[in-house]
């Protein structure tokens, strides 16, 4: 709740993609007018805390990963007296807000790009063997000859972080933000800015040279002058009442690089992916469990779990059935820390797979062939009407009709209903949230984990029906049970001892 300083630390995060969350003036692209009428949805679903995708003026070269200016709101998401009233209508309902910050790279169209500032981005007479996240070359030539770099799109030109201006820009707009009222930050790319002295080449490699989430060591990434910075922004965080907080996106090669980013000095969280890659198997959630509980006692601070986002496909799709991320959701739900929520699973959504290639925007289908905007396709709200929406940014398949927050409203067996219980289960319940966990023995392909007091959460991964003598009350299951109690395949259950 508003007022405790360490919120963060056991919060559900529901990350808004505003392009695609809500549609108020029914243009085809959510904004935040759309985002402030669904407050109480929100609400009732139960989350602490929204996570808003960039919203800034953007060119939308990247889906507004590309900024053209900090300090304000694009005219197709609204304007800052949206932001302001969005802010003030969340805190109302207990709901914190926290912002991305995109400091890596600016839009091409930044005013200080486009007057041609070269000393804040990285130009150079030669390019060196460093590829693009999005694939092909990291450098664009200009017209004299120069080239820039760019670890994205080419119209995200890297900001120079040797330079004080840049330092000092970046400060300001943390307060402009914490000013406004923001409660935290999510840190895009946060182990880019700082390169490797003399911007040596990376070297050859089979495949891409780095990837999205990917942690290979690269002179581009996870350089430790990296930490100055955080250092340098801690101060003003920490200068702000009722704890101001920072989550990073670092992709590193190791949890103690990962713990680096993360302290009383540093950001508060860093996000865990490893829970994002990992298989729909109960040996494999057991490895990353264990590997990031291992990860977070390092850091001084509870992980944070996440099953999708808008760089991903969606769980649904990846684990291979609304069972599965069902399941998977369940046991996210119950583990120790801070959990981060993707607008539309609670909806079960899928990947949408079958996007026309015409129709594809992410600019790392172009230049790579992968495309991310089958996570992008706008939420359904309705079962009728456009499902919500009028001539939305990316067609929304006809059969979500059945999977809008309207049909699964009133629905007890809905997803929606599945998750806005377990949340308000685990607001209630003193196992949950912080806290330890301890492995129960359990069948190869059973993951069976006690929190304390009283709460012991079983997922069955096999084929078989798992019958554990496990006397209690069942709180919550992802699907349904067997009448003598087993539990089926590809269902978790939370019970009370
Ligand atoms: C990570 C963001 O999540 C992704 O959507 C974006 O393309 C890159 N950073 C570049 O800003």
């Amino acid at each position: 709740m508003l007022g405790n300083d360490d919120w963060w630390r056991d919060a559900v995060v529901y990350q808004v993609y505003p392009r695609s969350f809500a549609d108020a003036d029914g243009d085809g692209t959510g904004d935040l007018k759309g985002v402030r009428a669904r407050l109480d949805y929100l609400a009732e679903l139960g989350v602490d805390a929204i996570w808003l995708s960039p919203f800034y003026t953007s060119p939308m070269a990247d889906g507004g990963y590309d900024v053209a200016d900090y300090r304000d709101v694009d005219p197709m998401f609204g304007t800052l007296a949206d932001f302001d009233a969005l802010v003030a209508d969340a805190h109302g309902r207990g709901i914190r807000v926290i912002v991305d910050l995109v400091p890596n790279h600016s839009s091409d169209q930044h005013p200080w790009f486009r007057a041609g500032l070269r000393d804040r981005y990285v130009f150079r007479d030669e390019p060196n063997d460093w590829e693009s996240i999005f694939g092909g070359p990291a450098w664009t030539q200009v017209e004299d000859g120069q080239w820039y770099l760019h670890l994205f799109a080419p119209e995200q030109p890297d900001l120079n972080w040797e330079n004080p201006d840049v330092r000092a820009e970046f400060r300001d707009i943390l307060r402009f933000w914490l000013d406004r009222g923001v409660d935290g930050f999510r840190i895009d790319v946060a182990h880019g800015m700082i390169k490797a002295d003399g911007l040596p080449d990376a070297g050859q490699k089979d495949g891409p040279q780095a990837e999205m989430l990917g942690d290979e060591q690269v002179p581009y990434f996870d350089q430790d002058g990296v930490h100055d910075i955080y250092r340098e922004w801690r101060p003003i965080l920490d200068s702000y009442p009722g704890g101001r907080m920072a989550v990073a996106e670092a992709w590193v090669s190791s949890p103690e690089r990962l713990a680096r980013y993360v302290g009383p000095d540093e950001l508060h969280q860093a996000f865990n992916f490893e829970f994002m890659m990992a298989d729909f198997h109960a040996k494999s959630f057991r490895t990353v469990i264990e590997k990031s509980l291992r990860e977070a006692e390092l850091v001084g601070a509870p992980t944070t779990w996440v099953l999708s986002n808008h760089d991903k496909p969606r769980h649904v799709t990846r684990h291979g059935g609304l069972a599965r991320a069902r399941a998977a959701t369940l046991l996210m739900l119950a583990l120790p820390g801070s959990a981060y929520l993707y607008n539309g699973e609670e909806l079960g959504l899928p990947e949408v797979l079958d996007l026309p290639d015409e129709l594809r925007q992410d600019p790392a289908f172009l230049r790579r062939g992968e495309s991310r905007d089958g996570c992008r396709v706008p939420i359904p709200w309705t079962s009728s009407d456009g499902l919500g929406w009028r001539d939305p940014w990316l067609p929304i398949p006809a059969e979500w009709a059945a999977l809008s927050a309207e049909a699964q409203r009133d629905d007890p067996g809905s997803t929606l209903n599945l998750y806005r219980a377990a949340l308000g289960i685990r607001k209630r319940h003193p196992a949950l949230g912080g806290g330890t966990l301890t492995w129960l023995d359990s069948p190869k392909d059973v993951l069976a984990i006690e929190r304390d007091p009283g709460l012991v959460v079983v997922l069955n991964t096999g084929e078989q029906p798992a019958r554990l003598d496990l006397p209690g009350e069942v709180l919550i299951a992802s699907g349904p049970l067997a009448a003598d109690g087993a539990i089926p395949p590809d269902t978790t259950v939370w019970i009370q001892r």
